[in-house]
């Protein structure tokens, strides 16, 4: 959410959707625990002997190479000097420039349009490059990336220094730089229309995910434009289903009449890793680009699908109008995005179009040939991102992963398969063994600092026929509906869960909670997790009411075991200015190190226990862009318990919650700052952690009309369009990144 951000009709911003209509708890009403903070935290918080390997987000790919549990040893070695980081923080700043510490270079390395195809020329940046060509373009938006090394026999090699391929998203799109004059719309409301193919296409192209092979050539990164493995997947790549919902009526479209598969992936947002060596795409607000004009269809849809549909905020005309445009390709591009029912099966048109997004997408960068696979078992929402928790032979899989609207929830898939290290570099093949049979569970963070897993299955915690918010027919029913699922077990709704990462030193999973405001959660409905309602005024005197700066959480799984059902929590951190009140600025934060709206979040592999965080932010820019912060976190319950007042207006209400030990400098602090008008998002490292890629998202997205002065003009200055890019950043003596 960025105040110039793009919005609906209804002034509602595209990526900052709430439907979650449901009374789930409500910490207040919650027994309060007698257990002490010792026997809250005194267990199972990074238990000696596990063998952890962190692999979420971004990263090495996935950290790769899983060992055996290594026996604990009788006697432990002496304690390495602790990590300090070790730069000057950089300041908060206005200006159209990404700005690194003293003794770093970044540098620009892979921006919207590049092209990744022998023969694609360069990109012109006004508007005119030939659509048809962006098939082998990079695409708009860059965000969630991996780095897999590769060696020189081109197979994975997580610990490359020099060689890999970048796998990235591309989220979304700034369409006012996209096209000569921005998009070409006439008519207004329900009957605006899109009246150029071209553009359209283009638009088709530039979403979805990069994969692009880059190299080291003295200090410097590039990418190799003609590479075999360059690869673009967007809305119109072939993809499969696998899991519980494949080949279910459910998925029934005229493009796939036994539900076996759909096309595209769209508004990939956060990523994943898993442990053979291939990349997740997550879809997160996919369902705005669908058009179904809720007062027409309704009256030809059943109960339970008008309540899907209300669950998941499908009823507009589609963010992009992609279904408007006339005439229709033979193969349905534009109708497909109609979501409406319009003929007399479901194999007749795309009323079941909806359910074919919203989900786990695997892919393997590898193989530029492999048609990628949509995981079903992993459920269907706003899908931020998919955090591969420790990986350990013969034990299972975890997942963890947020769905990022206001009031959603937090989720974890837990492999039935336990992991075998022969299956890396087993491809898709592979991730059918461990992500189509395992169980997905929702989070609920109690009041007294513990929290359980909750199943997510038929027949299980009231999710059966006999529902009367939502009767569930079957398992597909149950993956397909995953919010409606979680909404009957009683799940924490929490202030917009982002990105999530586990500390590879402790085996804390941290999840961001970006922001929430006043009209989804007031002052009365904060709770343990979800503590604080305040008014963060803008230096314009402006109000912002409820938690506008956001919040990290963190939890630990009981006796360490990512596959337990019960874990221990507490607030590792609170966004804030530095000159907040006390019980606004509880992490107390300082110039140096504060920050608002936290959504990117990733452990470092290189140096383990070293967290980078990113924001996306539209409460603090006043004072500052987006930005990028290094931290050494501790672990759960190394603060405690507080209660804090929380102010709305003459109202005032108290709020009992576990606050982490304050970062100070030492722990947090200011890495990067971004250019005008972005969001810092999408973060990988070399395999030896000296090089650091970091995406710039939307640069001066905000900007209203091509004859105003652009809000940004970064990277390329003067007068340019503004193109999100990839930047890759060194420390100038070779060392490791931040410390
Ligand atoms: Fe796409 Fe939740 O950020
Ligand atoms: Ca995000
Ligand atoms: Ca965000
Ligand atoms: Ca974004």
């Amino acid at each position: 959410m960025t105040a110039n951000t793009r919005t609906d009709a209804n002034g509602i911003d595209l990526d900052d959707i709430g439907t979650n209509p449901t009374s789930n708890p409500s910490f207040t009403d919650l027994v309060a625990s007698r257990l002490s903070r010792r026997q809250l935290f005194g267990l199972g918080v990074g238990t000696a002997g596990t063998a952890l390997l962190q692999a979420c987000g971004g990263g090495s790919g996935g950290g790769g190479v899983a060992f055996p549990i290594i026996p604990p040893a009788p006697a432990p070695a002496p304690a390495p000097a602790p990590m300090k980081l070790n730069f000057n923080p950089v300041a908060k700043s206005l200006a159209d420039a990404v700005i690194v510490p003293a003794g770093y270079t970044a540098s620009v390395l892979y921006r919207l349009g590049d092209p990744i195809a022998a023969g694609v020329p360069a990109y012109k940046n006004d508007g005119t490059d030939d659509a048809a060509t962006f098939d082998r373009r990079a695409g708009d938006h860059h965000d969630g990336m991996t780095f897999f090394g590769m060696d020189a026999s081109d197979k994975w090699d997580a610990k490359n220094a020099s060689r890999g391929l970048l796998v990235m998203n591309h989220e979304a799109i700034t369409p006012l730089f996209l096209h000569p004059k921005g998009q070409t719309i006439t008519g207004e409301a329900v009957a605006a229309v899109r009246t150029n193919a071209d553009e359209v296409l283009r638009e088709f192209y530039v979403h979805g995910v990069s994969v692009v092979e880059v190299n080291k050539n003295g200090n410097s990164w590039s990418y190799k434009q003609d590479s075999r493995f360059n690869r673009r997947i967007h809305t119109l790549t072939e993809m499969h289903f696998s899991g519980p919902a494949a080949k279910t009526d459910y998925l029934k479209t005229k493009y796939s009449t036994d539900g076996s598969k759909t096309r595209g992936t769209l508004n990939n947002c956060a990523n994943g890793t898993t442990p053979w060596g291939t990349y997740l795409t997550c879809e997160e607000n996919w369902a705005g680009y669908f058009r179904r004009i809720a007062a027409a269809d309704d009256t030809a849809r059943t109960q339970k699908e008008r309540t899907s549909f209300k669950r998941y905020g499908v009823a507009s005309n589609g963010r992009e109008l992609w279904a408007t445009v006339t005439p229709d390709t033979a193969d349905d591009l534009y109708g497909r995005w109609n979501t409406e029912v319009k003929g007399a099966n479901a194999t007749d048109d795309y009323r079941n179009g909806h359910n074919t997004y919203g989900w786990v997408v695997e892919i393997d960068p590898f193989n530029p040939m492999s048609t990628p696979k949509k995981r079903t078992a992993l459920g269907r929402f706003g899908h931020e991102g998919a955090c591969l928790g420790p990986v350990v032979v013969g034990k299972p899989l975890v997942w963890y992963m947020g769905d990022d609207s206001r009031n959603e929830y937090i989720y974890k898939f837990v492999s039935a398969k336990a992991w075998d290290a022969a299956d890396i570099g087993g491809g898709i093949a592979a991730g059918d063994k461990y992500m189509d049979d395992g169980k997905l569970y929702v989070a609920r963070f109690n009041a007294d600092g513990t929290g359980v897993w909750l199943e997510l299955s038929l027949g299980v915690n009231g999710i059966t026929s006999g529902s009367a918010a939502y009767p569930f027919a079957d398992a597909a029913d149950v993956a397909i509906n995953t919010r409606l699922a979680a909404d009957v077990v009683g799940a924490t709704k929490m202030d917009r869960p982002e990105w999530a990462s586990v500390n590879p030193k402790t085996g804390d999973v941290y999840l961001t909670l970006t922001n929430t405001n006043a009209s989804a959660r007031p002052i009365d409905k904060t709770d343990a997790a979800n503590p604080r309602f305040y008014n963060d005024k803008k230096m314009d005197g402006s109000d912002q009411r409820g938690n506008p700066n956001g919040h990290i959480v963190r939890f630990a799984d009981d006796n360490a075991d990512p596959a337990a059902l019960t874990f221990k929590w507490d607030v590792y951190l609170f966004g804030a200015r530095a000159t907040a009140p006390a019980d606004v600025n509880l992490s107390q934060l300082s110039a140096e190190n504060d920050f608002s709206s936290p959504d990117g979040l990733w452990f470092s592999e290189a140096a383990p226990g070293l967290l980078w965080l990113e924001t996306d932010d539209g409460a603090y820019t006043d004072v500052t862009n987006c930005m990028l912060l290094a931290a050494l976190p501790g672990a759960v319950g190394d603060g405690g318990a507080k209660t804090i007042t929380n102010a709305d207006g003459d109202t005032t209400r108290t709020q009992a919650t576990f606050v982490g030990k304050a970062p100070g400098t030492e722990g947090l602090r200011r890495f990067l700052v971004g250019p005008k008008d972005c969001e810092i998002t999408g973060i990988a490292e070399s395999g030896d952690g000296r090089a650091l890629f970091v995406n710039i998202q939307h640069p001066g997205e905000g900007t209203e009309s091509l004859t105003d002065p652009f809000i940004s003009n970064w990277p390329e200055g003067g007068s340019a369009r503004p193109r999100s890019a990839t930047v890759v950043i060194t420390k100038d003596d070779g060392g490791l990144i931040g410390l």
